[in-house]
């Protein structure tokens, strides 16, 4: 915030470095930037939920994002999230008891010609399939099934 001179237009930018220093955005430091940069909770609030990229909670060991989009879907995006569900219970915004794996979903993350696309631990991968999905995931909980 001191780098931005406290500026009430730097909220996406603050949250970007509160986020990047403590893993995920609470409620604390939600009510500090409010405070802070003179901006209403409600706004700061509305930014940090608006963005898939913020986390109020801390995410898992390993993140998968999923695009939803129309393309996505089509494309195969809809049966992963239903394996995700059926084989780990989880659906966008959660995360495993053991907190291994978080699942997060977005909106059209722009390369619908890679369609279906997924963001695995930050790496966009495109026209990924099934079984692709499948041996990513169990390589990461340690499981062969
Ligand atoms: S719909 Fe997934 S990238 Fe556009």
């Amino acid at each position: 915030m001191r780098r931005y001179g406290y500026n009430p237009n730097a909220v996406i930018e603050t949250l970007h470095t509160a986020q990047d220093a403590f893993g995920c955005l609470s409620s604390a430091a939600l009510k500090y930037i409010s405070e802070s940069l003179n901006v209403p909770p409600s706004k700061i609030f509305g930014v940090a939920t608006f963005y898939n990229y913020f986390n109020l909670t801390p995410p898992g060991e390993h993140v998968i994002s999923i695009c939803t989009g129309t393309a996505c879907y089509v494309k195969g995006a809809g049966e992963i999230l239903d394996w995700l569900k059926e084989e780990y219970g989880l659906e966008p915004g959660q995360s495993t008891p053991d907190r291994k794996l978080s699942l997060k979903s977005a909106r059209c993350v722009g390369a619908c010609g890679l369609a279906p696309v997924v963001i695995l631990d930050g790496d966009v991968v495109g026209k990924v399939s099934m079984d692709a999905m499948k041996k990513r995931v169990r390589e990461w909980i340690g499981n062969d099934q």
